[in-house]
């Protein structure tokens, strides 16, 4: 391997994907496990590499060098093998740096609280100093000496103005869980969460929905991909680089949410969007088929319109851990507001308006099988289709007009 990431299991990492936008090199995922570790560094049989989890303290003895901030923070996720030595850097220390630039999150003279107790909660330390905070509180929930408890964080709540989550709480795939109760933190101004995978986090669409400002760990992770590669090729990307790979690679992991009334075209425009941008189709009105074995008139005939919902809140959750999906719901998904909380995470919601005199029933269609049926769910939920939605994307009937209108809004 000449160029890579090392760690235990990649299977999620976005890595590969990130550095094919920064550099021609082939970048390569290459799991090793713990037994094999020390071999593969004394082998030294690469040019250089990302270093993760959880491997990023074990390649420390084997340096040559060590830049002074990865030392500082004790782990190194960079290793360059100049001439048989190895240089070892810490760009997740860049990567977060960058991050609360992108936020507009000022830390300066603030008091900030730090989540977790890993080696990442180490480089939100290191940068918070750097950037001149006025105090750190580091929590968690196993305490050491310098370090308080999620109860006596929450008593002196008023005093955080800056909360960092750097624990896992909230990731891929328990995305319904949040690290803390934002609602006791009254003079709040910020909130970065380091956790990628959901887009949005629960704990960033908490803060985001009380008006706080709020960014998750993707553009961290771009940041430091490309600090990383500038080590790799020892060179120095303009500006721009950093933002263009990030406005890609959100691009590419977004899912696009069709909503709107049976009838639509949610599914009909999901698929050609599918086609065109060769990304995966998702029904959640198929995922609820394959799941229950049964039609969805016979789920409604046998065991009543309750029973659907559950299950289909099961199926839009499934859905709604898909990055770069097209995902086309069901017209009474948006009724639920942890159905839209949960494709939210990783999407952007595009209703489809189509005017009610274009809307028909269909016998397969237990909520919209006749005309009164369908006057009746488009009057009552019009509004909740709005107020859900990202995008209204009107649909008058030409196909191809709707898809390019998403196409240019995303
Ligand atoms: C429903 C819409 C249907 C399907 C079910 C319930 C609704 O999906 O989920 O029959 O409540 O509007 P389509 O919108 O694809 O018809």
């Amino acid at each position: 391997m000449k160029y890579g990431l090392i760690g235990e299991t990649l299977k999620h990492s976005f890595s590969k994907e990130i550095h094919s936008l920064i550099a021609d090199y082939d970048y390569k995922l290459n799991e090793i496990p713990k037994t094999d570790i020390d071999a593969f560094m004394k082998s030294k049989d690469f040019t250089a590499i990302n270093v993760t989890i959880p491997y990023k303290q074990t390649v420390i003895p084997y340096l040559d060098e060590i830049d002074p901030f990865a030392k500082k923070i004790g782990a190194v996720n960079t290793v360059v093998n100049r001439d048989g030595k190895l240089f070892g850097f810490n760009t997740d220390f860049y990567g977060l740096k960058s991050l609360f630039s992108h936020a507009k999150i000022d830390v300066e003279d603030k008091t900030v609280a730090i989540l977790g107790s890993g080696g990442t909660s180490k480089t939100a330390t290191a940068v918070c100093e750097n950037l001149n905070a006025k105090k750190i509180v580091k929590v968690s929930r196993t305490k050491s000496s310098d370090e308080i408890s999620y109860d006596e964080l929450y008593k002196i709540a008023p005093s955080i103005d800056v909360l960092i989550n750097t624990t896992p709480v909230g990731m891929y795939p328990n995305t319904d869980s949040s690290p803390i109760d934002l609602t006791k933190f009254s003079n709040l101004k910020g909130v970065i969460d380091v956790v990628y995978n959901p887009v949005r986090t629960k704990l960033i669409s908490d803060a985001l929905s009380i008006g706080i400002k709020a960014e998750g760990g993707l553009y961290m992770l771009v940041a430091q991909a490309v600090k990383a590669s500038e080590i790799f090729l020892n060179t120095t990307y303009q500006d721009n680089v950093l933002d263009d790979v990030f406005n890609k690679v959100i691009k590419d992991k977004e899912n696009i949410v069709l909503t709107g009334m049976p009838s639509s075209g949610k599914s009909t425009i999901g698929k050609l969007l599918s086609k065109k941008l060769n990304k995966p189709f998702i029904d959640t009105d198929s995922l609820i088929v394959n799941k229950t074995g049964k039609s969805i008139p016979e789920i409604f005939n046998e065991r009543g319109e309750a029973h659907f919902r559950k299950i289909e809140k099961e199926c839009v959750y499934d859905a709604s851990l898909n990055t770069g999906a097209i995902i086309a719901t069901g017209g009474g998904v948006v009724l639920d507001k942890e159905n839209v909380s949960a494709l939210k995470r990783n999407g952007k919601i595009f209703f489809l308006d189509r005017p009610i005199e274009r809307l028909f029933p269909t016998s397969d269609r237990p909520t919209a099988n006749t005309e009164e049926q369908i006057k009746k769910r488009f009057f009552e939920r019009y509004d909740i289709y709005l107020s859900t939605a990202d995008h209204r994307i009107q649909n008058t009937g030409d196909i191809e007009k709707v898809v390019d209108d998403i196409l240019r809004r995303v």
